[in-house]
């Protein structure tokens, strides 16, 4: 899906961008992120809504995956709205410019400053557990100071109960699960709301993991989501919209088979319209918030190789200039990338390494196995599909600055995060007078 070709200098180009020009101007590691995939991939869940959903519908952005100005900006600018799970990501949206009627603010443990400024911003308020329901059935006296009395318009977040094939961090839907309302509480939930008017309760959630591959539990999801829909009416309760949440698999290696965006689209409307036949109510406004599936495949992360090291019979190590702060991901859940280099695009890869990163952990292993051809210092290696939580999940470990990056298209390349310096890192340290040598 990424825009890219091989130029006649035999290396990688993407959005039209020389990959290894690109390290020489804005340094490495660089994210790149390609503008037309991102959009595209925006582009066909939209679409698919649009073919296969007769009823309205509104696909959220789940910022998680990467939240900067650039990426809400362009989310926003094709027509999605953006889900949000804290006041910092929140705060990105609307900077952004993105409208407070399409924000969608999430999270298990909402502090009262952010719950403050959802409530202040308009954005729709996905709750998640009693105490926040409580703190929110009597908000006026609790959070004050807001400008308006308008009911708060909130979503109810449930557990489905629905499981799936995904690592055991990324699963969500279990029962056991920190998120949501126990689904065997509905009765007790709707009730509390229905007699709270400062609560406007448009509509029901529920998320049941990421990187998922499978179709059916999305599906069974719709059908458990219109049946407690249909409940909610007989709470008197007029709740017009469902939102499937996200979870739709991108493909990381070859081995990995994901459906198409617009499959899975086609497979929650259709269920989704059955179920409302079943239970003989209306179409809900049907929404769903992916992340890893629309910006995973629309980023590499270019690296300079460094150092090597052979351990005779047992393996090579080839080192770059970044790791496990910039890529959490495999060592937090064993993730597997596949890597070119990017200045030698058509050389045989004749040689199997193991990509490890420059953190002071043996554990930060980028790639255990890659095949590639022989490689030198010098040479820019480029991890594939890298745009889904890793730079929203990047650290300082060990110092590190966290990259810049730059949105790639049709050629031109614009820096949308600045690459820390040392100035950045210390920008939070405090030295009190005591401790000073000066002193
Ligand atoms: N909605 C909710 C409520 C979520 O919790 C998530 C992801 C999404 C939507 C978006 O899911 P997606 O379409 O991206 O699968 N850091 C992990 C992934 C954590 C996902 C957390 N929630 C990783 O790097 O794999």
């Amino acid at each position: 899906p990424l825009t890219a070709r091989i130029n006649s200098s035999d290396r990688l180009e993407i959005g039209g961008c020389d990959v290894t020009t690109l390290v020489e101007q804005f340094g490495s590691p660089l994210y790149i992120l390609d503008e037309d995939t991102l959009r595209n991939a925006c582009c066909q869940y939209r679409e698919a809504f649009k073919k296969y959903y007769p009823g309205e519908s509104q696909v959220l952005y789940a910022s998680k995956a990467w939240s900067c100005l650039a990426v809400c900006a362009i989310a926003s600018q094709e027509g999605l709205g953006i889900d949000v799970v804290s006041g910092g990501e929140l705060y990105t949206a609307l900077q952004a410019g993105v409208s407070p009627d399409k924000l969608y603010l999430h999270g298990n443990n909402k502090s009262l400053e952010e719950l403050k400024l959802a409530i202040n911003s308009g954005c729709t308020i996905v709750v998640d557990n009693w105490h926040e329901l409580r703190t929110l059935g009597h908000w006026s006296s609790v959070i004050g100071n807001s400008d308006t009395n308008d009911p708060v318009r909130i979503m109810l977040r449930l557990t489905p109960g629905i499981e799936c094939h995904t690592h055991e961090y990324i699963r969500t839907g279990h029962l056991d699960s920190k998120f949501g309302f126990d689904p065997n509480q509905l009765d007790e939930v709707f009730a509390f709301v229905s007699q709270h008017s400062a609560l406007n309760c448009v509509g029901l959630h529920a998320h049941i993991g990421s990187q998922i591959f499978e179709q059916q539990p999305h599906q069974d999801l719709a059908g458990v989501m219109v049946q407690w829909l249909d409940k909610a009416s007989s709470y008197g309760l007029q709740m017009q919209e469902l939102n499937v949440g996200g979870g739709l698999g991108i493909r990381y290696t070859e081995a990995d088979d994901p459906p198409s965006i617009e499959a899975w689209v086609k497979g929650v409307c259709t269920a989704i319209q059955n179920a409302c036949v079943t239970q003989q109510i209306a179409l809900p406004k049907l929404l769903c918030e992916p992340g890893r599936s629309l910006i995973g495949s629309a980023c590499v992360t270019a690296y300079t190789v460094g150092s090597s090291k052979t351990v005779p019979g047992i393996r090579t190590y080839i080192a770059i200039d970044g790791g496990m702060s910039d890529n959490p991901r495999p060592i937090t859940y064993q993730s597997v990338y596949r890597a070119v280099v990017a200045n030698k695009m058509s050389a045989p890869a004749t040689q199997t390494v193991t990509i490890a990163g420059k953190h002071c952990e043996s554990g930060d292993i980028l790639i255990k196995e890659a095949t590639l051809p022989p490689s030198e210092p010098g040479d820019i290696l480029v991890v594939l599909a890298t745009g889904a939580y890793n730079y929203s999940m990047a650290s300082n470990y060990n110092r590190l600055a966290r990259p810049a990056a730059v949105v790639v298209k049709a050629g031109e390349a614009n820096v949308i995060l600045r690459r820390e310096t040392y100035q950045d890192l210390m920008r939070q340290d405090c030295l009190p007078a005591r401790l000073s040598s000066e002193t």
